[in-house]
């Protein structure tokens, strides 16, 4: 009964998708635990690319069934619309593929306007959200008047809870937000058709989980995000609002803590994330931009172009203490060929001391400095690489570099986008 987790050790954006579906050709099942479409994992097979935001990247694996669980929000007009792109495509033929938690959250229409126009009122001070309705949703989900998939089930309490929430929505909305309201009838008669679509996906996720786990069955567990946009222990407020810690495939999949058998964190080589907050090894110099041109470092949801910087192992070690990280899957090891150079974040200086921990103080974050370590660069292209010994020696190096900084072995080297540009040292399932 092997249950692992993935999980983005960075601010997202990570790979994901790409070390997700590696991992997913040895899994019977694989499990979205939270997020929702802020997510976008972009997948290469072939020429070939897929851009998923709620569905498991498992879904490219012929017979994998795919689970959508209870933490998740769900924004159903965006599933439909990724199940029909994979679905003419070849993909999903058979509706037993794609599970849904019947006490998943749905992410409805007036999720979105309050999410885009609480935006476009913080002016400056913006999180830079991906504007997919997320914050509220979850909110709503706290404050316990979300509506769930059990309830899009029962037309009639489906329709009672629209109706006593929208009136609240409509009137901040209206009032608070200057925005226009929404209709009623509208939402309720799009979301009758979109029960028909949906409903024969949803089932009792946590039960299904259970009883795979205990026939043996593989399962893969696909954070989404990463550990510095994790509600608690990210860089709040500029976060996402669940927590994408490895803990919440938990809460978030309906399985127990003791269900898990390993956990492995993706790295990207160097760091980028998107939208507001703290970056400590940002770079807003030619260098920064040349490792966004090579990289292709632009967002996979929004289009937006994403921050870049040094790898940062003070955040390393953040996300192998929070998340039990086994092994590391490093991404993107190919875009820093050709420098001569390379940094890495060994520790921060904030008023004259060390720090070696990821400290909470948005104030300390603003000023502290990164204290870094330089290693030689290489020239050769790596892209072809498939074992440690086709790398370059300083290629070696790096990696033996990041592993001794984070204490943690890695099992998967990204040497390009597409599947079978990989390094694979382990087998996440039998580490
Ligand atoms: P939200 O999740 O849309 O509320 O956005 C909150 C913050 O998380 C913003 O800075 C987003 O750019 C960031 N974010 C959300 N999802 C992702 C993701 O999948 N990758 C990278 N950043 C993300």
């Amino acid at each position: 009964m092997p249950a692992i987790v993935v999980v983005g050790a960075q601010w997202g954006d990570e790979g994901k998708g790409k070390v997700a579906d590696i991992l997913a050709e040895h899994a019977d099942v694989v499990v979205r635990y939270q997020g929702g479409a802020n997510a976008g994992h972009t997948l290469v097979v072939g020429d070939e690319k897929t851009v998923l935001h709620l569905i498991p990247c498992g879904v490219l694996h012929p017979g994998t069934v795919c689970v959508i669980g209870n933490g998740v929000v769900v924004d159903p007009y965006a599933l439909l619309e990724e199940i029909d792109a994979l679905r003419k495509r070849g993909y999903l033929e058979d509706d037993s593929l794609l599970k849904i938690s019947d006490r998943a959250h749905l992410t409805m229409p007036y999720h979105r306007a309050i999410d885009q126009a609480r935006e476009r009122l913080r002016g400056e001070g913006l999180i830079g959200t991906t504007g997919r309705g997320i914050g509220p949703t979850y909110e709503d989900k706290m404050a316990r008047i979300g509506i769930r998939f059990a309830d899009l089930l029962d037309a009639g309490a489906f329709a009672d809870a629209l109706r006593r929430t929208l009136e609240e929505k409509n009137a901040y909305l209206r009032n608070i937000l200057k925005e226009q309201a929404l209709d009623y009838d509208r939402i309720r008669d799009d979301y009758e058709r979109l029960r028909e679509r949906l409903a024969p996906h949803v089932i009792d996720a946590s039960v299904y989980l259970d009883r795979a786990l205990a026939a043996g069955r593989r399962v893969l567990f696909e954070g989404a995000q990463g550990t510095m946009l994790d509600v608690d222990h990210g860089t709040y407020p500029y976060v996402t609002s669940s927590n994408t810690l490895a803990g919440a495939a938990c809460g978030g999949g309906g399985i127990a803590p003791n269900r898990i058998t390993g956990v492995i964190g993706i790295t990207k080589a160097y760091t980028t994330r998107v939208g507001s907050g703290p970056f400590p090894t940002e770079l807003i110099d030619d260098l920064g931009r040349k490792l966004r041109e090579d990289g292709e470092e632009y967002g996979a949801t929004t289009g937006r172009p994403r921050r870049c910087g040094w790898f940062d192992a003070v955040v390393g070690r953040h996300a192998v203490r929070l998340n039990g990280l086994n092994g590391l899957a490093i991404t993107k090891l190919d875009v820093l060929t050709g420098l001569k150079r390379l940094k890495v974040c060994v520790a921060y200086k904030h008023e004259g001391q060390r720090l070696e921990d990821f400290p909470a103080s948005l104030s300390a974050l603003n000023v502290l400095e990164p204290i870094y370590e330089e290693l030689p660069g290489w020239e050769e292209p790596i892209s072809r690489a498939r074992s440690l010994e086709d790398l370059p020696a300083n290629a070696r190096r790096y990696i033996a570099c990041l592993e001794e900084l984070t204490g943690t072995p890695s099992i998967m080297i990204s040497v390009g986008a597409r599947r079978e540009d990989t390094i694979i040292l382990r087998n996440a399932f039998t580490m």
